[in-house]
């Protein structure tokens, strides 16, 4: 299994500090913001990856990470988004590198307490389709501003609602997804929300209409490090106190 990194974007919810700098590169209490998902990916078992990023500062990444192996990776590769078309946009650039492998997908601002290694083995044990990684949040404020799943009684997805005005459950959709081979026609075939964005939503709602997704639910801490300046700092103060990608 190959990994992939996003980590394009504008981060205007983080302005005026992403104003001079990409987002991912900000500090998380003593390293950017990236280490922390190269780390989770590595930890978990991915060696091969492709950071995906955009915009002016992208030449920095290179700076910081190299060729990736004091990092922990194998083999690093690179792609340059050229405008901020959205998730599922960035994803697409690495189809070349994934090259008919199966693929773990990280958005470079998401924080886990714990290692995602078990995600990962269960991905390699499922024989297709795609994998979406759940975490409990009961502050429904909160949900609006995330992808929210829609379980029906037998604990199996429904659907996956995109920041939702009325969340439909207390599971929100982390930025950790698998995916398949069959990933590259379904993104090659998606039309774009109404924010003019290819949403990562929509494919795993493809493959969810197609009876070919499944979850975890991770325990302990979660966050989105760029969904606004508040969630920034509680990132921080958690990944100060506590440390993160933690091994059991
Ligand atoms: O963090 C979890 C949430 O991430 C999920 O619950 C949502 O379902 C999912 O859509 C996503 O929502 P966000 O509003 O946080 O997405 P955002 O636009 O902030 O982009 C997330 C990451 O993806 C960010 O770290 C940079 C990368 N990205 C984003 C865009 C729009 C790119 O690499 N290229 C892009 O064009």
């Amino acid at each position: 299994m190959k990994g992939v990194i996003l980590a394009g974007g504008t981060g205007s919810r983080l302005h005026p500090l992403t104003l001079i700098t990409n987002k991912h590169l900000l500090p998380l209490y003593d390293r950017p913001m990236i280490s922390y998902a190269i780390e989770a990916m590595v930890r978990a078992g991915v060696s091969e990856m492709m950071l995906v990023t955009g915009g002016t500062h992208a030449g920095e990444f290179l700076r910081l990470l190299g060729n990736g192996h004091e990092f922990g990776i194998d083999r690093l590769f690179y792609a340059y988004q050229e405008k901020p078309g959205g998730i599922a946009e960035a994803l697409s650039l690495a189809e070349r590198f994934i090259d008919g492998d199966r693929v773990m997908v990280m958005l470079g601002d998401n924080i886990f307490e714990w290692s995602l290694r078990a995600c990962v083995e269960a991905f390699a044990k499922q024989s297709k389709g795609a994998r979406v990684v759940l975490t409990h949040e009961a502050d429904r404020e909160h949900l609006r501003h995330l992808g929210v799943a829609h379980l029906n009684g037998a604990r199996r997805i429904q659907h996956i609602v995109e920041k939702p005005d009325e969340p439909p459950s207390e599971f929100a959709v982390t930025g950790v997804y698998f995916y398949d081979e069959t990933v590259w026609r379904v993104l090659s075939e998606l039309k774009p929300s109404g924010r003019g964005e290819l949403e990562i939503t929509d494919v795993n709602n493809w493959y969810l209409d197609h009876g070919l997704i499944e979850y975890d639910i991770v325990e302990g801490f979660w966050g989105d490090a760029g969904e606004s300046m508040q969630a920034y700092y509680q990132v921080q103060d958690f990944v100060r106190a506590n440390g993160v990608n933690r091994e059991r």
